[in-house]
């Protein structure tokens, strides 16, 4: 079995080699993000392996399938830059639908924390000795509302995060969770109430700049969004008006719609040519990281324990694979829970 990394960093390669060590599997790891410019290095391969910000739409997959690959394996549980539809009866799709709820949960706080108590400014100020506090004021989380969309893995647990500092947690999810420790209601609502918004739905063409100029217009003022799913739920452009009509407190940003083309790599010493990521950059109350939020040994060991066993599973046996994703019954989600065979 001959499968091809996409877009591999240096941390990806570790645990990759372990978990194939016992395995009938070569692997040939690309530097490069799978695009139509790049498909052609997947010829001769059974399988690709890809991450976040490779480009699965209708071009590549037709060449993918030209050349025979027969899975693509994500290594992350998003997959909205795949077109899984497009792939139905051509290329089977697997992805990794839990790796640590906790990595992304955690780095969600971290990144609310830093924002909303200023230490990383602190940790540079202190650094050149200046003990001076002015402009480092900050606010208690304890007893303020916290407003969460989407209460699937991530969301649950940051939820639980959240309620350990006293917060309130109310929630919105198009499939509210029974005993979940939510307090559900409208989006309308959710906007009306939240003192901070935290993301943690997928991106879908229903998500997609859903913080938009209206859903703006319907929060709190003072309001600190925080987005550690996909950056295309924000319409980057409107969050920027937001903050500086001083309607909006604050942003904690881990993911950026045109991340893409920027982030994971290091643009230190050039010219940054988004306008709008720099802009964002530039805003005190504005706090990014750069998808970072998966980044923990325990959540690495695990996509890649997973991966592997997507792939040996899908290539050995049966051929099934309960982490497959496919359009079979019209629904991605209970297709993959409800399945006991291949999709195609
Ligand atoms: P999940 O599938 O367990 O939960 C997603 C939840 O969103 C579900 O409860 C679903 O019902 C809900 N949802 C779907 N459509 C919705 C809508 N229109 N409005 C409100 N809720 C909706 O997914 P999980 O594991 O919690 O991950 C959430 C997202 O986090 C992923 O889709 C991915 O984009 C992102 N992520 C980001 C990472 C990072 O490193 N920054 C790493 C891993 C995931």
């Amino acid at each position: 079995m001959k499968l091809a990394f996409f877009d591999t960093k240096p941390y990806d390669i570790p645990g990759f080699e372990k978990n194939i060590a016992d395995k009938d599997i070569t692997v040939k790891f690309y530097e490069a993000k799978l695009c139509l410019d790049t498909v052609d290095l997947a010829k001769g391969f059974d399988a690709i392996c890809i991450f976040v910000n490779d480009t699965v739409d209708k071009d590549v997959i037709d060449k993918l399938y030209e050349y025979g690959v027969k899975l693509i394996a994500l290594r992350c549980a998003g997959y909205n830059n795949v077109d899984v539809k497009y792939c139905y009866k051509k290329i089977h799709v697997v992805h990794v639908p839990a790796y640590s709820p906790y990595a992304i949960a955690e780095h969600a706080m971290a990144l609310l924390l830093t924002l909303v108590r200023r230490t990383h400014k602190a940790y540079n100020r202190v650094r050149e000795f200046n003990f001076s506090l002015n402009g480092f004021m900050g606010f208690d989380l304890h007893g303020k509302t916290i407003g969460i969309i989407g209460t699937g893995k991530i969301g649950c647990v940051f939820g639980d995060i959240c309620r350990g500092f006293g917060m309130r947690t109310i929630a919105y999810d198009r499939f509210p969770k029974e005993n979940s420790g939510f307090e559900y209601v409208t989006l309308d609502e959710l906007y009306r109430q939240s003192d901070i918004i935290s993301l943690h739905c997928p991106l879908t063409s229903e998500t997609k700049h859903m913080i938009n100029e209206e859903a703006i217009k319907k929060m709190k003022k003072g309001v600190i969004i925080v987005n550690t799913s996909r950056g295309a739920l924000i319409d980057a452009d409107y969050l920027i008006d937001g903050i500086k009509d001083r309607k909006i407190g604050g942003a904690c940003l881990d993911v950026y719609e045109e991340e893409g083309n920027v982030f994971f790599n290091d643009f230190s010493g050039h010219i940054m040519d988004d306008d709008t990521l720099a802009r964002l950059i530039s805003m005190p109350n504005v706090l990014i990281t750069g998808h970072q939020a998966f980044l923990t040994e325990d959540a690495l060991e695990n996509i890649a324990k997973t991966t592997i066993d997507n792939i040996s599973a899908f290539f050995g046996g049966e051929g099934m694979c309960e982490n497959e994703l496919c359009y079979h019954c019209g629904n991605i989600e209970k297709c993959q829970s409800n399945r006991k065979k291949k999709c195609f």
